[in-house]
């Protein structure tokens, strides 16, 4: 008995990293998964490898930042599935050219607020009457510890994953009244295609580890079993919830103990 039986979810950015590790747990887990990727050949992967696992998948190739894609991949889930219960907007960008703002470039502010913000809104408006026909569902959004505490400063990212939060909240008090929660996904630090090159670098690295609680960084599986949390029916009183899953940086940095005096 899995705890996603019977449910039909979608999943943006699947095709690599945290994205993908939820695709395939949720798959084990009984789900039917729609597999969304601006790259074909990784949504493509992901499903191969649910089918191998003997799980039923669907690549759709879309940008969830072009307006017309959202309801393109809504369709195409629900017409392979039959419904749509779980929508989990994973898929983000951190764009080279983000700074402070006084440094950064219009083009990385642009960008990632069109993919990151505007395509959370997008993949929402598309998802949500789909849920509601499904008798109500589950949505689940990325947010960036740097929302709430803006380390390393990247202006861009920070602005678009606060946007995120935010609408979350919205979107989760609105539409409660027609059974659809909607929860705040917070992963921390970890090693995907995202962050490999600038975790590649021993300082950044270092520091990283070092603002997490637990001195380490995360697990792609990590984030994904929490995210199984929020699209489970073990979740069904949680709405509008900001779900940690970041070692403990937001309690920052470990200090030494003051010294008695
Ligand atoms: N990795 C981290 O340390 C970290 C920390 C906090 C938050 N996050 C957030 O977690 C989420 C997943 O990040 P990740 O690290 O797994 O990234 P990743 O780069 O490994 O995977 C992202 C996937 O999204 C796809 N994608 C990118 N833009 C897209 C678009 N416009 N439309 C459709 N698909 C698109 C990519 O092709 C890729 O397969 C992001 O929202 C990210 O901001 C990551």
């Amino acid at each position: 008995m899995g705890r996603l039986d019977g449910k039909v979810a979608l999943i943006t950015g699947a095709g690599d990293g945290i994205g993908r590790a939820a695709a395939l747990l949720f798959a084990r887990e009984g789900a039917r998964v729609g597999v969304l990727d601006i790259v074909e050949e990784r949504a493509a992967r992901t499903v191969r490898q649910i089918e191998r696992e003997g799980g039923s998948a669907v690549a759709v190739v879309a940008d969830v930042s072009a307006p017309a894609h959202g309801a393109r991949a809504v369709d195409r889930v629900v017409g392979a599935f039959g419904g749509l219960h779980v929508l989990y907007n994973n898929a983000g960008t951190w764009a080279p050219g983000d700074g402070a703002v006084t440094e950064l470039t219009l083009d990385a502010w642009e960008r990632t607020l069109r993919v990151n913000l505007t395509g959370t809104m997008l993949m929402c408006r598309a998802g949500i009457p789909a849920l509601i026909d499904s008798g109500g569902g589950s949505i689940i959004n990325t947010s960036s510890p740097v929302a709430y505490r803006p380390e390393p400063v990247c202006d861009a990212y920070t602005a678009s994953k606060g946007g995120v939060s935010a609408l979350t909240r919205s979107i989760a008090q609105y539409y409660a009244r027609h059974g659809v929660r909607a929860n705040i996904l917070i992963p921390g630090p970890m090693v995907t295609g995202m962050t490999r090159d600038a975790l590649a670098d021993p300082g950044y690295r270092d520091a990283s580890i070092r603002m997490t609680a637990l001195g380490r960084l995360g697990e792609l599986e990590e984030v994904a079993s929490v995210a199984l949390f929020l699209a489970s029916d073990d979740s069904r009183f949680v709405t509008g919830s900001e779900q940690w899953v970041d070692g403990g940086w937001m309690l920052g940095p470990t200090q030494d103990p003051i010294p008695p005096a």
